[in-house]
């Protein structure tokens, strides 16, 4: 891999290689074409809107809004572009489609695919394939197809004979309604939810139904539009401005729970404990699959009446019902740990007369997770048309869920635990 010595903050071609540099002493870039590609497709050509700077930083450049300021379109970090297109091993004279348009990383597409390569892009929203037309002719990458078209329906033309060799999906997706365009041994990319968790997952089709095989990256993408969008099922306990939300399963009713919600907590004390700034995502992927009524809560910030304390912050929080009663995961400061940046003991709230139970419940997980599944870096997961399978019922499936296009297995493997070992996780609002 090349380097550059320069750090020219006015000139494109030394920023481009100081990103690259960066990408690849964290890893993310980790081979020599990913590394030419990004080192040779000017991304700033792609956001002439913002600063040279901002377009050579390690984050995402928003290039679109909604009327209420949502971001719907972007350039995606480029960490986690090169993460996927690592993981989507594009090789010479494949046939490629991205899902989710911008243009940047179309072009660094065409560069893994080589001349003999066939690119497609394709995104719902006019604007966004407009401008990556423009931008994609003036940066000489005109052999990338730009298609506007809602990706929950491909239409008909766009999928080669055989299907794709590689699908990135650029755009949070509930579902995988891609499997069909994938050739055999093709690999599919996708920044998936799982319970409202995302993570960008890097899966191989073998035998109609596609297999991860990669650490899983926790990532934020730009929400999807059109018939692909997924309902929350978020409900309200009244006059506590408490929400909880059933992405996936079956959601449960939430006016019973008001009462639980206005008394303090019983405190289940774990005595397992997390590192400040040590992700803890695959146990609340292990959470979401193993216990039935699993949801997600947050709370109004301005309804906080310090019963939910501390209250989740910038995430919702795991947590069940159970009838009349709800449990939740907390973390309570023990210490500052060896780096300064805090001890946490994983702690369950329990709400309600059979709080304490079910907050026993969640506890046991979280002691599964951590003594059976904490280093496993890499859950197994496996995406099988829905089609194929029987029919999801209303009875809790533990690690199985079930979507519209397919049905999701997660496989935890046995793996001693060691808290030393849980490392490998992104951070957030990448794409
Ligand atoms: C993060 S941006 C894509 C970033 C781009 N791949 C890049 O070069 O970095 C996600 C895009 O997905 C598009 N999108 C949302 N829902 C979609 C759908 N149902 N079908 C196709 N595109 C969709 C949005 O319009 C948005 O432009």
């Amino acid at each position: 891999m090349t380097t550059s010595p320069t750090t020219d903050l006015d000139d494109p071609t030394a920023l481009r290689h100081g990103l690259a540099d960066q990408l690849a002493a964290a890893g993310h870039i980790r081979t020599p074409a990913v590394d030419h590609a990004l080192r040779t497709v000017p991304r700033h050509a792609f956001a002439p809107e913002v600063p040279l700077h901002t377009a050579y930083a390690d984050d995402i450049v928003a290039t679109r809004h909604s009327d209420d300021g949502t971001v719907t379109s972007s350039i995606s970090a480029p960490w986690l572009q090169a993460d996927m297109l690592e993981a989507a091993r594009i090789q010479p004279g494949h046939r490629v489609l991205e899902i989710g348009s911008g243009g940047y990383n179309a072009a660094l597409i065409a560069e893994l695919a080589g001349p003999n390569g066939q690119v497609t892009t394709l995104d719902i929203d006019p604007a966004v394939t407009d401008r990556a037309t423009r931008f994609l002719r003036q940066t000489g990458y005109d052999q990338v197809r730009v298609v506007t078209a809602d990706a929950e329906h491909l239409p008909a033309g766009v999928v080669p004979d055989g299907g794709f060799d590689a699908i990135v999906v650029t755009v949070d997706t509930w579902d995988l309604p891609w499997i069909d365009a994938l050739a055999e041994g093709g690999r599919l990319v996708a920044p998936l939810r799982l319970h409202g968790y995302h993570w960008a997952i890097g899966f191989t089709k073998d035998k109609g139904a596609l297999h991860s095989d990669e650490p899983l990256v926790v990532c934020g993408f730009v929400a999807m539009q059109g018939d692909g969008v997924w309902n929350t099922n978020r409900r309200t306990v009244p006059g506590t401005g408490v929400h909880l939300s059933w992405e996936d399963g079956t959601p449960l009713p939430v006016d019973q729970l008001a009462p639980a919600l206005t008394r303090e907590p019983t405190v289940t004390r774990t005595h397992i404990t997390v590192g400040g700034q040590e992700p803890f995502d695959t146990l609340t992927l292990h959470l979401a699959g193993a216990l039935p009524g699993f949801c997600r809560l947050s709370v109004d910030p301005d309804a906080d009446n310090g019963i939910l304390n501390p209250p989740p912050r910038h995430w919702p929080g795991a947590a069940i019902v159970r009838g009349a009663s709800l449990a939740r995961l907390a973390t309570e400061r023990i210490g500052d740990g060896t780096d300064g940046k805090g001890l946490y003991e994983f702690v369950v709230h329990g709400h309600g007369t059979q709080g304490h139970l079910a907050a026993q419940e969640m506890a046991e997980q979280v002691e599964h997770w951590h003594r059976n599944h904490r280093s496993a870096r890499c859950p197994l997961i496996t995406a099988r048309p829905a089609a194929g399978c029987a029919p999801a019922g209303t009875d809790h499936e533990p690690h199985v869920f079930a979507k519209k296009h397919t049905r999701i297995t997660v496989d935890w493997p046995i793996v001693p635990g060691s808290a030393a070992l849980l490392t490998d996780s992104g951070s957030c609002g990448a794409g």
